[in-house]
């Protein structure tokens, strides 16, 4: 496994290919990325994981500067998964000037749901996860579901620029308790790591309830307030628990059929911690 800090030399060693499978991180590996790793690897004739902690999706008051940065320990995983290059740029090798020439998603897709708690998010990780493809040349890229909004919006880029890219979704890894991994797991405290699993035990009471028939749009505002109070009870903060299309996660209307074309999503902050997580319904 080769691990790359430059253009220049990434450019040279993607010379002898002509299919990379690309799985773009921000680092501090967990077994969810590594399953994306794993799914990417037959899926091209090299395969590369990119690891850079993107300033731009940050907002001022989120962790950019605290985010774990464990680059040894990620090349070690990427290692045993099978990755053939590693591509971690510093900041001043991929924004060597003011990146000053940026994304815009469409505020039906960015301003809603995490583009509405966090403004800015969606255009920062466009920008970066263009460069990151055309740095890599990808021909396949996959994502993970976890982040599903990102999925969607990626796609859709992907698509309006005609970008000559395949994409490709992973599922969700988990922790045995049902806990969505995430790098930002490690900043609950062992209290709250045991909290945690509140969080997918409410999306999952959501999907049985909506399959069990409680599927009208009344009925799923009853199911998005309930869960809203189910976590406030036990001491989150939730931004927010919504039942959305998958094809534009756009609300449900009458007309629409659920079961298999609809997911809940959910943003909540346990302590100073905000996870997200979704299942599809
Ligand atoms: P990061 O949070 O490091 O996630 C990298 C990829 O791993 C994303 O596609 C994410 O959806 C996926 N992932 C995270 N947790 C997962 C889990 N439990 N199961 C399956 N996949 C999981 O997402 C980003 O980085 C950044 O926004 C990025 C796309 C790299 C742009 O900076």
């Amino acid at each position: 496994m080769q691990v790359i800090h430059t253009l220049a030399e990434l450019r040279s060693a993607l010379d002898a290919y002509r299919h990379p499978a690309v799985v773009p991180t921000m680092g501090n590996l967990h077994a969810g990325h590594i399953a994306l790793v794993r799914q990417a690897k037959p899926l091209g004739d090299v395969t590369v994981a990119t690891i850079f902690v993107n300033r731009l999706q940050f907002a001022p008051h989120e962790d950019f500067d605290t985010y774990p940065r464990t680059l040894e320990a990620d090349c070690k995983q990427l290692q045993e998964a099978g990755c053939d290059i590693v591509f971690a740029p510093s900041e001043a090798e991929l924004y060597p000037v003011a990146q000053t020439f940026r994304v815009q998603p469409p505020d039906a897709l960015a301003t809603i749901l995490e583009g509405h708690f966090r403004p800015g998010f969606f255009g920062g990780v466009c920008t970066v996860v263009l460069k990151l493809l055309a740095a890599t040349q990808a021909r396949t890229a996959v994502f993970g579901k976890k982040d599903y909004q990102q999925l969607m919006v990626i796609r859709n880029m992907v698509q309006q620029f005609a970008l000559p890219v395949h994409i490709v979704g992973g599922e969700t890894q988990r922790a045995a308790d049902g806990l969505a991994l995430s790098s930002r797991n490690g900043y609950l405290s062992p209290d709250e790591r045991q909290r945690a699993v509140l969080l997918s035990q409410t999306l999952h009471h959501v999907v049985q309830e909506v399959q069990a028939g409680r599927s009208s749009v009344a009925d799923i505002a009853a199911l998005e307030a309930q869960s809203m109070k189910t976590l406030s009870d036990y001491g989150w903060k939730p931004d927010y628990v919504h039942i959305r299309r998958r094809s534009d996660l756009q609300a449900i209307t009458d007309t629409d059929a659920v079961v298999g074309h609809a997911v809940v999503l959910a943003a909540a902050r346990l302590g100073t911690t905000r996870l997200i997580d979704n299942l599809e319904i």
